[in-house]
């Protein structure tokens, strides 16, 4: 039997990687025209920074992460999400003393032992941003406005944007209890999972796909009817100013999401092109996290972007697939001597030139070049050689012409390669 990859583990096939380049790409560019700054992180981080900065209650502490001890003994963990390593690189370095306020992103793969389905996997790749430091609203607004616009010039359309607050540690436990204790009136109603979160995390219940869970929250109360004034302020100033950036959302009094560490401002934006697993982003305002995993109270607000979802919405099509330039077809020594010195000069400069190594003849080489789809063939045989002129095929018009080898002759060639048309 062929070793075969772990089930929710995925290769990028080159096929597909076009896709994948263009989307980081076009997020370092609009996250660095935001004023952010990539930061890389480990993969590997003590446990404790997950079970205490993301929630022991949590679906993912609880039964999602990849957690082995080391040959020291140390428990460690394979992130499950960047968030709470970024806040902790963001402490060790004290970053805080360069600038009060930090804009991070970083893009890379995260694990969580996940039944796998489509748009759901155990390995998966997000693009994430944080900022730390600034309390206002106002940089909530910005920092939505900045994932709807990487979303937007990726080419993304069809999203919802929902948008939630969570409270805040003065006013949430009531919220929790209010919550508790209504649900506590229809335990019958309630999943296995879900009896075991009334007591640890009932928020979460909110979120629960059982249809009779969902049908026991449809009256619960929602949180905001029990925030806090400070709360209730924050969030009335995070909606105008996404109303001033022209932004509009639906508010989801339901959304809680699946980490701990929210306070305040949820949000998650949809597909409707997706299935079940229908959030391509997520995130959230997260004031306590810092002194969760013992630093001090520094506020912050970041979001991330399931790549794997993100990419599965780009249109179709080979625009993101890269073919060659030039396919140079030669037979015999002589001219394939010279195929290798033309190839060799062109991909020191850059330009993708590929020939044959298995001594086919010309008409295989130019079945090959075809299925490579290469743009331009140059032909090499011995007859070109002896007139001393080699012949360039247009491969999509089919149109032929001859190029004078000799002085000069790389410097047409590229001329000629590089018109578009
Ligand atoms: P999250 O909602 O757990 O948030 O994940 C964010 C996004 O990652 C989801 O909306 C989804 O697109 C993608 N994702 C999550 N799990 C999987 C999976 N198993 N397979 C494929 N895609 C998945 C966080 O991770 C927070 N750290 C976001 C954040 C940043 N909050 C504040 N800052």
């Amino acid at each position: 039997m062929e070793v075969q990859a772990i089930r929710g583990f995925n290769d990028v096939l080159p096929e597909e990687i076009g896709r994948w380049q263009f989307v980081e790409k076009t997020a370092r560019k609009v996250f660095e025209g935001f004023g952010f700054s990539e930061i890389r992180i480990p993969i590997l981080e003590r446990t404790e920074l997950f079970s205490r900065g993301i929630g022991e209650a949590t679906d993912i502490v609880e039964k999602e992460m990849y957690t082995f001890t080391d040959r020291s003994g140390n428990s460690l963990t394979l992130r499950p999400e960047a968030t709470a390593s970024m806040a902790r690189a963001y402490l060790e370095h004290q970053l805080y003393n360069f600038d009060s306020m930090a804009k991070l992103y970083c893009i890379g793969p995260m694990f969580r032992y996940e039944r796998p389905q489509k748009g759901r996997y155990r390995q998966f790749y997000q693009v994430d941003a944080e900022v730390f430091g600034v309390e206002n609203p106002m940089v909530d607004a910005e920092l939505i406005a900045m994932l709807i616009h990487f979303l937007k010039s990726v080419g993304l359309e069809r999203l919802e944007l929902q948008l939630n607050t969570l409270g805040d540690r003065a006013c949430r436990p009531k919220y929790r209890e209010g919550l508790k204790k209504y649900l506590e009136g229809k335990v019958s109603q309630l999943c296995e999972d879900c009896r075991r979160r009334l007591e640890s995390n009932p928020l979460r219940i909110l979120d629960c796909k059982v249809e009779t869970c969902k049908q026991a929250i449809a009256d619960a109360p929602k949180v905001t009817d029990f925030i806090c004034s400070e709360c209730q302020n924050h969030f009335d100033r995070v909606k105008e100013y996404l109303e001033a950036a022209g932004l509009s959302y639906v508010l989801n009094p339901r959304m809680v999401r699946g980490l701990d560490y929210y306070t305040r401002t949820a949000f998650e934006v949809v597909s409707y092109q997706l299935g079940s697993q229908n959030a391509v982003a997520g995130g959230g305002r997260y004031d306590n996290l810092f002194q969760e995993i013992g630093g001090k109270e520094i506020p912050g607000i970041g979001f991330a972007i399931g790549m794997e979802r993100l990419i599965s919405l780009l249109p179709e099509g080979g625009e993101f697939v890269k073919h060659p330039d030039l396919f140079v077809a030669a037979l015999g020594e002589a001219s394939f001597k010279e195929a290798y010195r033309i190839v060799n000069q062109l991909h020191l400069e850059g330009i993708r030139a590929e020939l044959d190594y298995e001594g086919k003849s010309l008409k295989s080489q130019m079945r090959r070049a075809d299925k490579l789809k290469s743009r331009y063939t140059l032909i090499l045989g011995q007859e070109e050689l002896n007139r001393g002129k080699a012949l360039l095929r247009n491969m999509g018009t089919k149109s032929q012409e001859e190029i004078p080898m000799g002085d000069g002759f790389l410097n047409q060639l590229k001329d000629k390669i590089s018109t578009i048309d």
